[in-house]
């Protein structure tokens, strides 16, 4: 019998969504996808955040190449010296303040999240943890504990017990926050998934504050916000603090699948001590992967500049005017088109993708268009975008 791609990703590939967009996707290139059947779509979300540079950028491709050409998979994560690593590595801390000067690889920013909060546990000897409400941090149940949303969570539980949520911006609510016992406290600083919601710099200097008082970690969730999505070569950079732990992921493997905690030295070593292999994982720091990363944001901060990113947003801002758009939220290049009341943000997605142009909701503000194009994006592209998204609201009864 013969499938169609379609019917062959709908009947064997796990599903997660009984209305997947189903993109029959054949290529990319740049700043657009394009599909078996000819068409092509100018991505305004990046793959959620991760092909910053665009796609099949020949840097990323040769440096692919090459590594494989020398060596894949050698060895489980921390065993054997491999450049690939060293080099990321390297390049990470220097991008960093001091303190953030030792990278552990993993696979995924689920992954990463849940190796910080097992570091944090492990140095501190405390066990609870401060969450924003409405953040994503991952779905694996170390992060998935630390999401307070009552439709996706119940049916998961029992989860890590002792998390105490707090509201973003709310800095009365951090004086409910547990003295006692806090391992950690967890935050993304522009909590995209709520919409790309932004945290005032005075919350979070009262939040970081609140965690340095009791002393508990503060652990600054940048896998969506780093690498230069928010305008700085990473977000933490606009509140005057420095995390005691950053993560990182999506942008970080330049296509290929990351993710990464950096600390300081010393609290890291504590993965190697009593017990030894604290956290254990095959292909972290798989070296294909780091040369990829390694490759795409050089190649990103070398050029950001030249990207204009300030302008972009500006530019995004000043189009996206229409009586169906409430307000577009965002920094940099994660932004969200808030839609009026009775705008239904699946059906406009649908209809944007009937005119070319890829976007998609946001996991707890289905309400909103998600625009985090690649930086490459030009003038002239977004000017287009900004026109089709007017003229399909207009559309939408
Ligand atoms: C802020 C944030 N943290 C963590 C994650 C989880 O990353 P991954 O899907 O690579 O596990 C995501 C993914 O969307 C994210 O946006």
């Amino acid at each position: 019998m013969h499938f169609s791609p379609k019917q062959l990703f709908l009947n064997s590939v796990a599903q997660t969504n009984p209305e997947p967009l189903a993109l029959e996707i054949d290529r990319a290139d740049g700043n657009y996808l394009y599909d078996i059947h000819g068409n092509k779509f100018l991505d305004l979300i990046s793959g959620i955040s991760v092909c910053s540079i665009g796609h099949q950028n020949p840097l990323v491709i040769d440096a692919i190449i090459e590594q494989t050409k020398k060596h894949m998979h050698v060895m489980v994560y921390g065993e054997t010296v491999q450049m690939p690593q060293n080099n990321y590595a390297q390049f990470i801390v220097d991008h960093l303040p001091e303190s953030l000067n030792n990278v552990y690889f993993v696979n995924s920013g689920s992954e990463a999240i849940d190796a910080a909060m097992k570091l944090a546990k492990r140095y501190t000897g405390k066990h609870s943890f401060v969450a924003h409400k409405l953040a994503y941090h991952g779905s694996s149940q170390g992060p998935l504990s630390l999401m307070s949303d009552e439709y996706f969570v119940p049916k998961y539980r029992p989860l890590l017990n002792n998390v105490f949520f707090v509201d973003q911006n709310s800095i009365e609510s951090i004086q409910e926050l547990p003295q006692s016992n806090v391992a950690a406290v967890v935050v993304e600083l522009i909590q995209a998934e709520k919409g790309v919601s932004i945290s005032s710099v005075e919350y979070i200097q009262a939040l970081y504050k609140y965690a340095k008082s009791i002393d508990a970690f503060f652990i600054v969730d940048e896998i969506q916000t780093g690498f230069g999505r928010t305008g700085t070569k990473f977000c933490f950079e606009q509140y005057n603090i420095v995390p005691d732990i950053l993560v990182l992921g999506k942008a970080l493997g330049g296509g290929m699948p990351m993710g990464a905690i950096v600390a300081p030295k010393h609290v890291m070593q504590s993965f190697a001590n009593f017990p030894i292999l604290g956290h254990i994982t095959t292909f972290g720091g798989h070296p294909v992967c780091c040369a990829a990363g390694l490759a795409a944001n050089k190649y990103l901060f070398d050029n950001y500049e030249s990207f204009n990113i300030p302008q972009k947003e500006e530019l995004f801002k000043s189009l996206l005017v229409h009586p169906k758009i409430k307000k577009v939220s965002g920094k940099g290049l994660l932004l969200a088109c808030h839609l009026g009341d009775g705008v239904e943000g699946p059906k406009l997605i649908h209809l944007l993708l009937q005119e070319k142009l890829f976007t998609d909701w946001f996991l707890f503000e289905p309400n909103a268009i998600r625009i985090c194009p690649p930086f490459t994006i030009t003038t002239d592209e977004i000017i287009s975008a900004c026109n089709i998204i007017k003229v399909c609201l207009t559309q939408l009864n």
